[in-house]
């Protein structure tokens, strides 16, 4: 088999084997096959797409391209969750303790900030000594004993994803559904999840524009879990402005410690109870949703999912104090709030030019392994469908440099739209995959 001929075969429209996405990836991963041609095949892919069966086989060559975790001598049923990246999405901050107090351990590899969307171990990373990196023999451990984890995904797990995902990110080929329902899918089976509750967005702030697309990223991912002997369900999220209030590392680690106290804000808590309530659902704790939303409830109401969350800093060697005082986390030099230039009901929140914004900030990266200003990012005060009363604070910037402040200032401003008229909030969830 040649490469050349498979990158053509796709860019033609062709229907590629699984002989042949099984060679292609193996053949990536093992570095037989340079970037320039992988970069051919993911654009034609991009514009081709794939069947589903062609998506399925892509996804189980990723997962053969490394080892498999098994997780069943470790928990009776290995739960996962993953988000297809957002603004402000520190769900799995408050997620997993709660699941975890509920009695479900859950054990999460998860990722970098990417583009104008964040990464959970970026986020974990403002609190001290926080290790991600840890080994697999750390990690299963870890779920044994403590029965909650949140690393980096090892090396040795599905690696051709690993590759072809940073390759994507440099190559304009991201946002293709067979990509990211086969990059996503590969990691959760390798990692050894057995049900999975996936988080698809939808909006300014995501991957996915339009809900018609989201649905079909979601069947797919559905389609490759349950072809893959998994049971997932996904739900349809909103991400057209930002996930709760905070957006930048330091502050949202502050607002998922406050959510875990019962005063985070109102849209994240009910996002979180969501998602806590599907994985409880999944993993057979509560005998319905209704049941497992109680039980993520009372998590929040007597403390345990604190708790948890400083037993998972602990056992990872950061600093508990920092989760005991989270006026110690990073603080950044300059603080402005901006205030409303009109009244009027808010129609926009732009999610991706504050997401981008807060990057710009430098609590993102513009490339690969640059270091990244946990301090800085903005709170944005008020939510589409709220009235606000000219002069009234609109965002607070966090900002370590006054020329990148005053740059974002004008940024942000850009990121709103007012309407006259009342404006209907935005839903939280567009519906569920199952
Ligand atoms: N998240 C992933 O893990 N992969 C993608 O391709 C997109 C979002």
């Amino acid at each position: 088999m040649r490469a050349v001929d498979i990158i053509t075969q796709k860019r033609d429209g062709g229907e590629l084997t699984r002989e042949e996405i099984d060679f292609f990836i193996q053949s990536y991963a093992q570095g037989e096959i340079p970037d320039y041609q992988a970069s051919a095949w993911a654009m034609a892919v991009f514009f081709q797409s794939m069947t589903p069966r062609e998506t399925t086989d892509l996804t189980l060559a990723m997962v053969a391209s490394g080892e498999t975790l098994d997780l069943s001598h470790v928990v009776k049923i290995a739960v996962d969750k993953h988000s297809t990246g957002g603004v402000g999405d520190k769900t799995t901050l408050v997620v997993e303790p709660i699941v975890s107090a509920c009695g479900l351990p859950v054990g999460k590899m998860s990722g970098r900030g990417l583009g104008f969307s964040g990464g959970t171990l970026d986020k974990m990373e403002s609190i001290p000594g926080f290790r991600c990196d840890l080994s697999t023999a750390e990690f299963l451990a870890q779920l044994k004993q403590v029965g909650l984890v949140l690393t980096g995904q090892t090396a040795d797990l599905a690696p051709a994803d690993g590759k072809l995902y940073a390759l994507r990110d440099v190559t304009g080929t991201v946002q293709s559904i067979p990509l990211i329902a086969s990059s996503v899918m590969s990691k959760k089976i390798a990692a050894g999840a057995q049900a999975i509750v996936l988080d698809v967005k939808i909006g300014l702030g995501a991957f996915m524009q339009t809900e018609a697309e989201a649905r079909t990223l979601a069947t797919r991912m559905v389609e490759i879990a349950k072809l893959a002997g998994r049971k997932a369900v996904a739900l349809l999220s909103d991400m057209n402005q930002p996930l709760g209030c905070a957006v930048g590392n330091a502050l949202e680690v502050k607002e998922a410690i406050a959510t875990l106290k019962g005063d985070g804000p109102p849209d994240f808590r009910e996002h979180c109870l969501e998602v806590a309530g599907q994985m409880l659902t999944l993993g057979g704790v509560a005998p319905n949703k209704a049941a497992a939303r109680q039980l993520a409830i009372e998590a929040i109401a007597d403390g345990r999912g604190l708790t948890r969350f400083r037993e998972l800093v602990a056992a990872q060697g950061g600093e508990v104090s920092f989760v005991d005082q989270p006026e110690k986390l990073p603080q950044a030099q300059f603080v402005e709030s901006v205030a409303t230039p009109r009244s009027g009901y808010l129609r926009q929140v732009h999610a991706r030019i504050i997401g981008e914004t807060v990057v710009e900030l430098g609590g993102g990266r513009a490339k690969k392994g640059d270091p990244i200003d946990h301090a800085v990012g903005v709170m944005v005060h008020h939510k589409v469908g709220d009235f606000v009363e000219a002069g009234a604070p609109l965002f607070t910037i966090y900002a370590n440099h006054q020329d990148l402040l005053r740059a974002a200032r004008v940024r942000l401003l850009e990121a709103y739209q007012w309407s006259d008229t009342p404006v209907e909030p935005l839903p939280l969830f567009y519906g569920l995959v199952e």
